[in-house]
């Protein structure tokens, strides 16, 4: 519980409790007319601090990190930022260059952190403002950018300008969030009716009646966002993970999602961004994720859908491969690609989705890590680590992470939540072998920081041939090719549209063997079935 919000929430709840024992008789006050929660609403000035980390941060690996499932420090069953810190080293070896921390600010759910009661503080099960600060630190001295994650779209209901904006019509805040009386009729949202019945009206809220929308056609609110914002990026963080960006504004029944002012609200963020330096942004937009990946709103978005083509295709399957291979023809520059997430309706942990099979798994990695985009990893995803069907939703995927074969790794207490189902086998002591899910992640990791090209470079000559998928990947003078055979059986395929005569040099798996293209720009090569190769080629 945020404790600068308990003590002026209580007397409301109290005053309640008593009315519904028949306290409220004649001359007592009702319960609106008690003390309500100030509001934080300083203005929060410019101060950037700078950025340490290298130029091309933005184009290295992501680590989605659930900071409650990552590492508990404090024996008490839930992970939390000190945990965090202890492990940065391991995600230093592993060669991501960015963390994206699921909410971390005060909340009320208490467990995903959606439903944000302070935009300017720590949940404290997690730590503390120092905490953050010391994360910033050790993080940045390891090469790593931080990213939180920002919810612009609702708060809490306990958050206090709700508190405030339901009380009455006529306080300050009403017009922070969206009332209407009556309640409109003829709005389905997720399969739901958003607008939630008060008695002085009714606000609106899809995703629950303890997340209330904020009214982001009122200026004040979008300038306090911008405030909140400017607060995280003046104690150096890194940039953002922006929550919902297509239900920002509603515009009518018809007219809930990816409204033209969320476009535009999504710019103003951006361009905020761009007053600091290095700062990253990314969006979750499900529905419209080109749209907003444009440098005309985030600059920054997840490609969903692309998440299902990347499973298929290392599954051999012909479509998606021809998916995967023009997807990036088109998108813009700027999408974060993934395998999955914390959401299960973008999919299952990889290793469900594959059922297990490591040389398909190894095939998705490959794609994700290669492609252009910037890949996002999902805490646990570096080694295979899976979620647990006996855990209903999004519960089943964001369960203690796999340290040890037991819960001993994540905490010495007592986890707050079932472990992975395959935590005996998948997890990062088990994962020392050479062969292993996490030693192919830090290979292909350690070629993407190497190589400029497979970082950041364009995508050239995308090629698909029965099971095998070929793309080069060039910047400058740098062109390097990567080939996979998603086939169960080997392969002579023929590569096309190599510079004349280019030699190739293997740079995965290591071992320099050579390799030419003739005259034409055709290279023959024989691939293993389910295999990942990387060439660098010179012309
Ligand atoms: C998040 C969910 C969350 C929802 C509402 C989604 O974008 O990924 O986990 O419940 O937004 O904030």
């Amino acid at each position: 519980m945020n404790p600068r919000q308990l003590p002026a929430l209580t007397p409301v709840l109290a005053c309640l409790a008593l009315a519904a024992c028949g306290g409220g008789g004649p001359g007592v006050p009702p319960p609106t007319d008690t003390v309500l929660p100030t509001v934080d609403t300083s203005a929060v000035a410019a101060a950037d601090p700078g950025s340490t980390l290298a130029s091309d941060w933005q184009h290295g690996a992501v680590m989605e990190i659930y900071v409650r499932g990552y590492q508990d420090s404090d024996g008490n069953g839930m992970g939390d930022l000190k945990g965090l810190i202890s492990r940065l080293d391991y995600l230093q070896d592993l060669g991501v260059k960015g963390l994206w921390l699921m909410p971390v600010n005060a909340s009320q759910d208490h467990d995903h952190g959606y439903a944000v009661t302070d935009y300017r503080a720590i949940e404290p099960q997690y730590g503390t403002l120092a905490d953050l600060d010391e994360l910033l630190k050790q993080a940045h001295a390891r090469g790593m950018g931080v990213m939180l994650d920002y919810v612009m779209n609702h708060s809490a209901g306990q958050h206090p300008a709700f508190v405030n904006s339901r009380d009455s019509t006529s306080n300050a805040f009403r017009d922070w969030y969206v009332w209407q009386n009556p309640a409109p009729t003829g709005w389905s949202v997720f399969g739901g009716n958003p607008w939630r019945s008060t008695p002085t009206g009714a606000y609106y809220a899809p995703f629950w009646d303890q997340m209330p929308d904020f009214k982001l056609t009122n200026p004040a609110v979008v300038s306090w966002h911008h405030d909140n914002l400017r607060f995280w990026l003046n104690r150096g963080v890194d940039g953002f993970r922006f929550d919902a960006v297509g239900n920002l504004v509603e515009n009518g029944p018809g007219a809930w999602q990816n409204q033209p002012e969320n476009y535009t609200l999504m710019q103003g963020v951006r361009s905020l961004l761009d007053t600091y330096a290095q700062r990253s942004l990314v969006c979750e937009a499900p529905d419209a994720p080109q749209l907003f990946g444009a440098s005309t709103a985030c600059g920054g978005a997840f490609a969903f859908g692309l998440q299902y083509d990347l499973v298929a295709a290392a599954k051999g399957n012909t479509g998606a491969l021809a998916k995967v291979a023009a997807y990036h023809q088109t998108a813009p520059a700027g999408m974060a690609s993934f395998l999955s997430n914390h959401d299960s309706f973008a999919g299952q942990r990889l290793w469900d989705q594959v059922g297990g099979n490591q040389a398909q798994y190894k095939l998705a990695a490959a794609m994700n890590l290669l492609l252009p985009g910037r890949p996002f990893i999902y805490y646990g995803e570096e080694i295979g680590m899976g979620g647990n069907p006996s855990l209903s939703g999004d519960w089943a995927l964001r369960t203690p992470m796999s340290w040890t074969a037991d819960q001993s790794g994540f905490t010495s207490g007592t986890p707050w939540r079932a472990l992975a189902s395959n935590v005996a086998t998948q997890n990062v002591a088990a994962s020392a072998d050479p062969a292993s899910i996490r030693a192919f992640y830090k290979s292909l990791l350690w070629l993407r920081n190497l190589r400029p090209s497979i970082a950041q470079g364009s995508h050239v000559a995308p090629q698909v041939q029965g099971g095998v998928i070929a793309w080069q990947r060039l910047l400058g003078t740098e062109r390097s090719l990567v080939v996979m055979n998603t086939g169960a059986s080997d392969v002579t395929a023929s590569i096309a549209q190599l510079p004349a005569l280019a030699n190739l040099n293997r740079l995965y798996p290591a071992d320099n063997a050579a390799a030419s293209a003739d005259a034409g720009g055709l290279l023959s090569l024989n691939l293993p079935a389910q295999s990942v190769r990387v060439y660098n080629v010179q012309p």
